[in-house]
């Protein structure tokens, strides 16, 4: 059954629409409240082994997802193997494989992995090769809803109501019921799929304003139907998915969420709605752990990392129709916001006050009495995103004592690379690149 499409009548929602930021985000310019640098004696340590559910992590660091561009046919390749084998190797006790896509048209774009029977022995072959080196694998599984790029993998995007990609220069159209259904079951098809691939970890994505935080956002979701209008009405799709994840693998592997503490601009989500999300995702019992995001990949990118937008790098990534555009809007769309380490932590000590869920701080950490400080406050496991891009080996050389600190310069030059293989410009200069000068 077709239901009728998001309130008619309301103007469509546009990429690259200028936004402004939510008052109870963290401030561009507040002082972010240090983590307390020494660990509380007898407090469990960073490298000691802990729990995640059914897993036995070797320590309490998780290599963020961080989308590769190493499947340009939508399939794993040897790079892809390698990347993730060096960061095991390196010493993290869990490394994300980024971004799978349940459904076609739940793709970022055409190169994006789809999870469907014919990736699943390269998957197999990537998830043996992390193993061998002593670390567990997690899929971040997702359906990238307003955010995919339609053109690209010519199919029509699906969002909660109708609005305008820009990137693939067309509408999306607003989810059915039958949509929903059908999605739904796409989730615990594909984590199956991971199972069979030798997944330890299922990585459900709520955030980012991809489909399912695009439902929990009040911008985005303006529908008046049953997964629309209130909280409670938003939150079901991203519930019922989680639980049918849950049930399609059973309790083997350890399923958890990365969720939207704040969408990050007027109008989008915010701490006190995602608190009451996490409250819910804990009573409904199906997920091991919680790890705390904020941003959206539509209105305000810049907000999931803080530091120097890549404006002229980004540019660059754009087919020509788009760079005009993106010439008067981009310093808008692609602000740029002050650095600081743990930049999310003030948001995540909300959740922590009120959620009894394991959570995974994640956001700017890279110094190594970040990550022992939020352990000892009673994080369950830190996740490190660009720290581990710049130095795979990281983790290694804090437990020899060799470094402290990561050399990561926070300037987000590794983020248009994702186009041509996800990489360190600082580390892995190519011709082309520009000299990474006065971060
Ligand atoms: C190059 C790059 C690609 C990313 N791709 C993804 C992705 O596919 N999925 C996701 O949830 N987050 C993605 N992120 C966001 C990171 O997971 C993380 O939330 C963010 O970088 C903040 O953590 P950090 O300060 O440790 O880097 C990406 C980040 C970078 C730098
Ligand atoms: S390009 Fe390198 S130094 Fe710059 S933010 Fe990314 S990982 Fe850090």
């Amino acid at each position: 059954m077709q239901l009728a499409e998001g309130r008619a009548g309301r103007p469509e929602r546009c990429f690259f629409r200028q936004t402004r930021e939510v008052s109870d985000s963290v401030r561009p310019n507040s002082t972010v409240p240090p983590v307390s640098a020494t660990p509380t004696p007898g407090v469990s340590t960073l490298f000691e082994p802990a729990q995640l559910g059914p897993l036995t992590l070797r320590n309490r660091v998780i290599k963020a997802a961080t989308f590769e561009g190493l499947s340009p046919d939508g399939l794993v390749t040897d790079s892809l193997i390698e990347f993730h084998r060096s960061v095991a190797a390196g010493g993290v006790a869990m490394t994300t494989v980024a971004y799978l896509s349940v459904a076609p048209e739940g793709r970022t774009h055409a190169e994006c992995i789809q999870l469907v029977d014919q990736a699943v022995p390269g998957l197999r072959r990537l998830t043996q090769a992390v193993h061998a080196e002593g670390a567990l694998v997690s899929a971040q599984i997702g359906h990238a809803g307003p955010v995919a790029n339609a053109s690209s993998n010519r199919a029509q995007s699906i969002a909660p109501g109708r609005m305008f990609n820009p990137l693939g220069m067309r509408r999306t159209r607003s989810a059915t019921e039958a949509d929903i259904a059908r999605i739904t079951a796409d989730y615990a098809r594909s984590a199956q799929l991971c199972v069979k691939a030798g997944f330890d970890a299922i990585e459900i994505h709520l955030g980012h304003n991809y489909l399912l935080s695009a439902f929990l956002s009040p911008k985005f979701n303006q529908r008046t139907d049953r997964f629309g209008g209130s909280l409670e009405n938003r939150a079901r799709f991203a519930r019922q998915v989680v639980l049918a994840v849950r049930d399609a693998v059973g309790e083997s592997v350890a399923v958890t969420a990365k969720l939207n503490m704040v969408d990050g601009f007027r109008g989008g989500l915010g701490i006190t709605e995602s608190i009451q999300v996490a409250e819910w995702l804990q009573a409904d019992g199906a997920l091991n752990a919680l790890e705390l995001t904020g941003g959206s990949s539509l209105a305000n990118p810049m907000f999931l990392f803080k530091g120097r937008a890549p404006l002229k790098q980004f540019g660059a990534t754009l087919p020509w129709y788009l760079r005009p555009g993106f010439k008067l809007v981009g310093k808008k769309f692609l602000r740029s916001y002050p650095y600081q380490e743990a930049y999310f932590l003030p948001l995540a000590k909300q959740v922590q006050a009120q959620v009894d869920l394991p959570l995974i701080l994640l956001g700017g950490i890279s110094k190594l009495e970040t990550a022992q400080a939020a352990v000892a406050e009673g994080f369950a496991f830190v996740a490190m995103g660009r720290a581990l891009l710049h130095d795979p080996d990281l983790i290694n050389k804090y437990q020899a004592g060799s470094a402290s600190s990561s050399g990561c310069v926070h300037c987000n030059r590794c983020m248009p690379t994702i186009y041509t293989g996800t990489r360190c410009p600082l580390v892995d200069p190519r011709p082309g690149d520009e000299p990474i000068v006065g971060v």
